[in-house]
């Protein structure tokens, strides 16, 4: 079972799984997530598409189960912050109590946000972070701590056999053109021929894994000895600074765009970059994928959602008109 799995991450786990011959059970209330992103799963025996809202138990007999429903970028989680904190909450309980019920191994999509404004770079799995718990990013931040914690009591009160993967900045094909993110609004910027928005100096680096290299991760984790509880950061640690990712889509898409400077927001990090020392020792996992190889398909991605041919429709979500015009760093 993926829950989640209708969203940008999701779907490509659904056509991991599916490939591989496993029977697939997609949860989704389709918050974020589109039918479009699994419409050509629809037709296989191997996959069920189930509406849901996570917030509500859930009873199916399943023998893993992939924890990613939960609105994974600001313009996202903030629209509705209460709702989101249920979603990783009441979420967690649910998915944990149905583990719990049916003896089913649980892996939770954790995120580096669970670092907070972190005074230690790159963070390592041993730093406790530095999370501001009443700011308008919490409602994310420490709803996935609340369900790490979840993860772990169940873990020591229960024995669910968990897998807790911390996971950084992802982008490819099927990320929501209107999440706000850093790589999708240049893409979004430069097919238009609109100028690239780069915010401060443009020197503040981010570090970018590509969605197939994650998904590897994400199935080898699931897939480790049972001892191996996470929490594991997942994420690229090549570092670039925005105004280089900016050349790099311009390079790519050519036109008329030229790289326009703001100011920086406030909240914006110097930094974020993974330290992935525990994958590679304990899963042998690394990124392969560059990030000149990633944009690739990317680009692909996004100049035929732009000429109407993916399915999503280059709007703003409907009746959410404000969100395009907020900030977002994940
Ligand atoms: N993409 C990244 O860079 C990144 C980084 C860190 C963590 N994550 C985590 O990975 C997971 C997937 O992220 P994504 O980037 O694919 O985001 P996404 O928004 O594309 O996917 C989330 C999916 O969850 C669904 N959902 C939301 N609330 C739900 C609810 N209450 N019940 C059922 N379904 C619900 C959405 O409709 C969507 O399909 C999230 O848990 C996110 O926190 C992602």
């Amino acid at each position: 079972m993926v829950t989640g799995g209708a969203g940008f991450l999701g779907s490509h786990l659904c056509d991991r799984l599916v490939e591989q011959g496993r029977d697939v059970v997609c949860v989704d209330n389709l918050f974020t997530g589109s039918k479009a992103n699994i419409r050509h799963l629809l037709g296989s025996p191997r996959f069920e598409f189930l509406r849901h809202d996570v917030t509500f138990p859930l009873y199916v007999e399943v023998a893993r189960i992939f924890n990613l429903a939960c609105p994974a970028s600001p313009v996202h989680y903030q629209h509705d912050p209460v709702q989101t904190t249920k979603t990783s909450v009441h979420g967690a309980i649910n998915m944990l109590g149905l583990a719990k019920r049916v003896r089913a191994r649980i892996l939770q999509a954790s995120t580096s946000e669970v670092y907070g404004d972190p005074s230690v770079h790159p963070q390592p799995e041993e730093y406790w972070g530095n999370v501001n718990p009443i700011g308008v990013r919490s409602c994310y931040d420490e709803g996935k701590r609340c369900a790490e914690t979840l993860f772990f009591d169940y873990f020591r009160q229960d024995r669910v056999d968990i897998k807790v993967m911390r996971i950084f900045n992802t982008y490819g094909p099927r990320m929501h053109p209107h999440d706000g993110r850093v790589v999708s609004n240049f893409i979004v910027q430069a097919l238009r021929g609109d100028d690239l928005t780069v915010f401060g100096d443009g020197q503040q680096s981010r570090s970018f894994c590509y969605v197939d290299d994650m998904i590897r991760g994400m199935l080898l984790m699931m897939e480790s000895p049972s001892g191996v509880t996470g929490p594991i950061n997942f994420g690229n640690p090549a570092e670039f600074t925005m105004l280089e990712l900016a050349e790099k889509v311009l390079e790519k898409i050519g036109g008329r765009s030229k790289i326009v400077f703001k100011p920086l927001p406030s909240d914006d990090p110097r930094q974020r970059q993974p330290n992935i020392a525990k994958a590679r020792e304990t899963l042998g996992w690394e990124p392969a994928v560059t990030l000149d190889d990633g944009l690739e398909p990317t680009i692909a991605y996004f100049r035929e959602l732009l000429n109407g041919g993916a399915g999503f429709g280059l709007r703003p979500m409907e009746g959410q008109p404000s969100m395009r015009a907020k900030r977002a760093t994940e």
